[in-house]
C-alpha cells in the first residue's frame, strides 16, 4: 500500500481497513494480516500509558513506538500522529516533529483539525511527507469541546467540518480521518471530497475504516461505545490464560520435565 493506492481505493470503490498498533508483538502480528494500514495513534499515551487523554503523548513517545511498530511491520503502510501541540509551534519545531517521525520510519504523519495550520500542511506536503487530516472529535481539542462526544450534531458545525475537509484536501492531504460525526455528514463529506475518508463512528458510508487495536480485541470491558464493535473478549482470554498458569504454578503443574533441561543441553 502507498497513497498512491488509497485514491486508486477510492476510485475502485474498494474499501481500505486501518488499525491502531503500538508495538512491535502486535505489529509483527498485523504484518501477517490483510489489513492495509496501521497507525500509531497518540491513543496509545491512553491505551499504552494508561493517561486520561492523548494530550500527554510526546514527539519522543511517538517516534518510539513508531519505530517499534516499522520493526514489526516491514510489510504494512504506517501512519504516525503528530501529538498535541507539536505542529502549532514555529515552523522549525514543526518540521523537527514531523522528522522524528518519518525518520522513526512512519510513511505519512496524521494531525488533528485545520485551523490554522493549513499552510503547514501544504508546506509538510510539499517536503515530501504524506499528510492525512483529522475532523470530527478531535481528541487533542477535548477540553474544547467539552468532552468525548459526537460533533457536527448542528448545521452550522456540519458546514464547518465540510468547509474544513475540503480545505485539507486543498492542502494537500492523502486522505483523512472522521471520527465520531453524524452517518449522513461523513457520507456526504465522503461524496464531496476526491481523497478517501476513513471512518471511526461516522457509519458505512465512507471509504474506509479505523479501530484501535485493544478495543476491537475487546482489551477493555470498560470501554464500549456505540461504534466499537468487539472481535474478541480478549480481556477474558488474557485474564483465563493467566490465571491457569498461576494455578499450574501453585500446583506444581508447571514446569515439567518436558519444559526442563538435562546437562549439556542447549536452550
Ligand atoms: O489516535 C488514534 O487512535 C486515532 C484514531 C482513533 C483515528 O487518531
Amino acid at each position: 500500500m502507498t497513497i498512491l493506492d488509497f485514491i486508486e481505493r477510492k476510485r475502485a470503490h474498494k474499501k481500505i481497513s486501518m488499525v491502531t498498533c503500538y508495538d512491535s508483538t502486535f505489529a509483527r502480528i498485523l504484518n501477517q494480516t490483510d489489513i492495509d494500514c496501521l497507525l500509531v495513534g497518540d491513543s496509545l499515551a491512553m491505551v499504552m500509558h494508561g493517561f486520561t487523554s492523548t494530550l500527554n503523548a510526546s514527539v519522543d513517545m511517538m517516534a518510539l513506538h513508531t519505530a517499534a511498530v516499522v520493526r514489526g511491520a516491514s510489510a504494512k503502510f504506517i501512519v504516525a500522529d503528530l501529538p498535541f501541540l507539536s505542529y502549532r509551534k514555529d515552523l522549525t519545531e514543526n518540521i523537527n516533529a514531523v522528522e522524528k517521525l518519518m525518520q522513526a520510519g512512519a510513511h505519512a504523519v496524521k494531525l488533528e483539525g485545520a485551523e490554522g495550520h493549513l499552510d503547514l500542511v501544504h508546506h509538510i506536503v510539499q517536503s515530501g511527507v504524506p499528510v492525512m487530516g483529522h475532523l470530527g472529535l478531535t481528541p487533542q481539542s477535548i477540553h474544547m469541546l467539552g468532552g468525548f462526544r459526537v460533533q457536527g450534531r448542528k448545521k452550522s458545525a456540519q458546514e464547518k467540518i465540510k468547509q474544513q475537509a475540503l480545505e485539507l484536501q486543498q492542502a494537500g492531504c492523502f486522505s483523512l480521518v472522521l471520527e465520531c460525526v453524524p452517518s449522513t455528514l461523513a457520507a456526504e463529506i465522503t461524496k464531496s471530497l476526491e481523497i478517501p475518508v476513513i471512518g471511526i463512528g461516522a457509519g458505512p458510508d465512507v471509504d474506509g475504516q479505523v479501530l484501535v487495536l485493544q478495543d476491537l480485541l475487546g482489551m477493555n470491558s470498560g470501554f464500549s461505545p456505540k461504534f466499537l464493535k468487539k472481535y474478541l473478549d480478549g480481556m477474558e482470554l488474557v485474564r483465563d490464560a493467566v490465571n491457569e498458569y498461576h494455578n499450574e504454578v501453585l500446583q506444581k503443574e508447571f514446569p515439567t520435565a518436558q519444559h526442563s533441561y538435562d546437562e549439556g543441553l542447549k536452550l
